[in-house]
């Protein structure tokens, strides 16, 4: 039977593949596994005084039956599904959906989809929103809107939850809200808590100890995942297994130290870039999500023992094949700087053959009678093959197939990687402290109460600014 685990492929990130000055000698490898088998050996016992939360989600049976009976509750009669969220409680579900239900699932006849048609909601552009009240309106009493929140206090969430409301009320009565409205937040605390509690609405937990980038197999991912006919099960048993193969302590067995050992060690030799490239359109999302997951826990200013520092590789997304035509010129011939990780699919859900016609002029002979899913990973091997050349090293995350196995395994893969880089890079990769500045400016700037000092260094800022505009 074909394997149904990922693989790590770094053979194109050997100094065999692009050179000594390039690529990793095996012994350099072989010498950087005994401070990632020392990071395991932390993070695991960290682990039993409950640091590192996310890693037990898949083993939370509690949880996932809560979450499955509020999906069977709550399911009867409802056409649309709204997440109200952004940054770790919205790429989650964005990504799980492209991921594991079929491209264009919203354009589905109802009969054809595993649930309601899903839209989450991750900013708070005036026009987009605008437009999607506007295109629910018909159907607003067959509307639940998801608020996801941790802190319960996020701005884009709280304009999104307020307009929400206020819409429900006006139109369906103040008395009906709870029936539309289902919120995930912290189970004690922050003032989402605070109104849930207050105006009688459901609520699932964001659980304790776990942040916003690794919640996604909590509530706040799996909640609209097993609405729209995701088999959570399967998810949290790829996860499960990715858990455990990442407390192996022999690197070689275990594919996110492996992949943390990998990342760290281009980083340190100047490769500051990670381009993740998926040659499948299921998994763009998926690179989207990893992209925060990344940024935000390795991009910090102090160690973890809180002194200076400057860390943080500049995670990239690109999509193949489309971006072949839009950046692999400057991959290949741009400053060496990056390292590739490719996701390939080896079998597709499904194919689609290029037709054969005699009539076609011989220049197309060699499309003809092919698949979409030949050309798409011929074109992965062929840009692999470019950059190898280039002497830009690769690597591959390859997934048998995509399901809800492989996408757990990769959603832990990363999660776990993460971990393991934050402790070879010697950062926190739980917190998001310079978020924090930005969010406290926009409070001052709409007058909340106890930030009027942020206002007036806002107000000097701006009258010393200088004037450049054209
Ligand atoms: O990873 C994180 O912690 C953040 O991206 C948060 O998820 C994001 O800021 C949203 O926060 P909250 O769920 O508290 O509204």
């Amino acid at each position: 039977m074909a394997s149904r685990f990922l693989e790590l492929d770094y053979a194109s990130a050997l100094a065999s593949a692009v050179g000594a000055a390039h690529g990793l000698e095996p012994a350099e490898i072989q010498a950087a596994q005994p401070a990632v088998a020392s990071a395991i050996e932390r993070i695991e016992n960290e682990r039993g005084s409950g640091q590192h939360r996310y890693r037990d989600l898949p083993d939370d049976k509690a949880m996932i039956a809560e979450i499955k009976k509020t999906v069977k509750r709550r399911s009867p009669g409802v056409e649309n599904l709204v997440v109200l969220g952004i940054g770790g409680s919205a790429l989650g579900n964005i990504s799980l959906q492209s991921a594991l239900n079929p491209p264009y699932y919203n354009l589905l006849p109802a009969a054809k989809r595993g649930g309601p048609r899903l839209f989450v909601v991750d900013n708070v552009d005036p026009v987009q929103i605008g437009a999607l009240l506007d295109l629910l309106g018909p159907s607003l009493k067959k509307t639940l809107f998801n608020v996801i929140s941790k802190s319960g206090e996020t701005a884009e969430t709280a304009s999104q939850f307020l307009i929400v409301r206020d819409l429900l009320a006006r139109k369906l009565g103040k008395k009906k809200l709870a029936r539309n409205i289902l919120c995930t937040t912290d189970p004690a605390e922050g003032v989402l808590r605070q109104v849930a509690d207050a105006e009688g609405y459901e609520t699932l937990p964001v659980p304790p100890g776990v942040g916003g980038r690794f919640s996604v197999l909590s509530a706040v991912g799996l909640f609209s995942a097993a609405m729209c006919g995701i088999r959570v099960d399967r998810l949290m048993q790829g996860a499960r297994a990715m858990s455990k193969s990442a407390a192996e302590k022999r690197v070689e067995r275990n594919p996110a130290a492996m992949l943390a050992l990998l990342l760290h060690a281009f980083y340190v030799r100047g490769k500051r870039m990670h381009v993740m490239m998926p040659y499948s359109h299921q998994l763009n999302d998926m690179a989207d999500w990893w992209r925060q997951l990344w940024a935000e826990s390795l991009g910090k200013d102090q160690n973890e023992h809180g002194q200076p520092t400057t860390i943080g590789p500049t995670p990239i997304r690109a999509l193949g094949a489309t971006d072949q035509h839009s950046q692999v010129q400057l991959y290949r011939e741009g400053p060496n700087d990056k390292v590739f990780v490719f996701l390939e699919v080896v079998k597709f859900d499904r194919d689609v053959k290029v037709p054969k016609d005699k009539a076609m002029p011989d220049a197309l002979k060699y499309l003809q009678g092919t698949t979409l899913g030949n050309l798409l990973n011929a074109e992965k091997a062929g840009t692999e093959f470019a950059l190898v050349k280039s002497r830009r090293p690769c690597m591959t995350i390859r997934f048998p197939a995509i399901s809800e196995e492989t996408v757990g395994q990769f959603i832990m893969l990363w999660e776990a990687a993460t971990s393991i880089a934050g402790c070879l890079f010697g950062i926190n990769p739980y917190d998001q402290p310079a978020v924090q500045l930005g969010k406290d400016m926009t409070y001052a700037l709409l007058g909340k109460k106890g930030y009027e000092q942020h206002a007036a260094e806002f107000r000097a800022y701006e009258g010393k600014r200088a004037k450049a505009r054209v």
